[in-house]
C-alpha cells in the first residue's frame, strides 16, 4: 500500500539516494520520506540484516529501496558502497550524510559527563571518525558518481551546536552545555561544507549542512521538540533543491543558521 504522498507527487522519480545511518532514528524517516517522493533509496547501515529489513519494509510499501552494509567509520565499507553503487546506478544524485554518534553523556539533553578541558581523547577521537573524517571520506569516494548526475545534492546533517556564532552567545540555547566531542566534531563538518561547496560552486553539485531541530530520537531523547518525521524534513528541503538553491549554507529549515 503506498502513501499518499507517494501516489500524488514523486518530485525524487528517478533519483537515486545514499542515507547513512539508515536503519533507524531520524535516518531511517529520511529514507522513507525520501522514497514517498519517488527516490530509489539505498539504506547504510552498520548491520547489514538491519538496513535490508528496512529497505524490505519500504518495499512493502511500494517504495524503490535497498539495504547496504556501511559502517562509516571503515574505508573497506566505503569502497564497497562505491562499488556496489558504481555497477547498480548510472548515478548518484542525493548523499545524506546522516550517521552521527554522541559521546559525551547518555544522549544529546543530558549534560556532558566532563567539562572540555577534561574530555576523553578516546571520546574526541571517536567522534570525529564518526562525525567529520567519514562524512569527508565517504563524500571524497563517491564524488565521481555525484559528478555524474545532472543535479547531484549533498546534505550534511551537522546540529546548531557545531555553530561558532551559538557557542559563543550565552543567549543562545546550546551555550549551558559544554559538549567538547560533539560540538567540535559538528564545527568541523561545518567548515567542511563550506569548502567542499565553494570548490564545487558552478558544478551540478549543491552541499549544504543542515539541523533537524532537537529531535525524539536515541541521541536527541524523549524529551526533545521534534517527531522523528518533523526533524527529516529539513534534510529532505535540502535533498530536493532546485537547479537556483543555495550550496554553501547551513539552515534549519528554511532559515539561514549563522556558522
Ligand atoms: N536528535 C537530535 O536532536 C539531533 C540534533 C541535531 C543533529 N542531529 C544529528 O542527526 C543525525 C542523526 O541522529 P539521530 O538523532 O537519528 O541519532 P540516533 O538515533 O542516535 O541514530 C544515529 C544513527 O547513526 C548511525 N551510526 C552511528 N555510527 C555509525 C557508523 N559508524 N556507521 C554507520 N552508521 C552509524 C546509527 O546506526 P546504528 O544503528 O548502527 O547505531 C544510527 O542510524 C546525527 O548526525 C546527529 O548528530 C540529531
Amino acid at each position: 500500500m503506498q502513501d499518499n504522498a507517494a501516489i500524488i507527487k514523486q518530485p525524487l522519480a528517478g533519483k537515486t539516494a545514499l542515507v547513512t545511518g539508515g536503519a533507524r532514528g531520524m535516518g531511517l524517516e529520511i529514507c522513507r520520506q525520501l522514497a514517498a517522493r519517488g527516490a530509489t533509496v539505498v539504506i547504510g547501515a552498520r548491520d547489514e540484516a538491519k538496513a535490508r529489513d528496512c529497505a524490505d519494509a519500504l518495499r512493502g510499501r511500494g517504495y524503490q529501496a535497498v539495504g547496504i552494509k556501511l559502517d562509516v567509520t571503515s574505508a573497506e565499507d566505503r569502497e564497497a558502497a562505491y562499488a556496489y553503487l558504481s555497477k547498480t546506478y548510472a548515478s548518484l544524485d542525493i548523499l545524506i550524510n546522516n550517521a552521527g554518534i554522541w559521546l559525551d553523556s547518555a544522549n544529546a539533553a543530558t549534560p556532558p559527563d566532563r567539562p572540555p578541558s577534561a574530555a576523553s581523547e578516546a571520546d574526541v577521537r571517536g567522534t570525529f571518525e564518526a562525525n567529520f573524517f567519514a562524512p569527508v571520506f565517504l563524500s571524497q569516494r563517491l564524488l565521481p558518481l555525484l559528478r555524474r548526475s545532472s543535479g547531484a545534492r549533498i546534505v550534511n546533517v551537522s546540529s546548531i551546536r557545531g555553530s561558532l556564532t551559538h557557542l559563543s552567545d550565552p543567549a543562545s540555547p546550546v551555550y549551558p552545555i559544554k559538549a567538547l566531542a560533539y560540538d567540535t566534531s559538528k564545527a568541523a563538518l561545518n567548515a567542511f561544507t563550506i569548502l567542499l561547496a565553494e570548490e564545487l560552486r558552478g558544478s551540478h553539485i549543491k552541499v549544504n549542512a543542515i539541523h533537524p531541530g532537537w529531535v525524539r530520537t536515541g541521541m536527541g531523547g524523549g524529551q526533545a521538540d521534534l517527531s522523528p518525521e518533523e526533524g527529516a524534513r529539513t534534510a529532505i528541503l535540502y535533498a530536493g533543491l532546485d537547479d537556483d538553491g543555495p550550496t554553501g549554507g547551513f539552515f534549519y529549515q528554511d532559515e539561514r543558521l549563522p556558522w
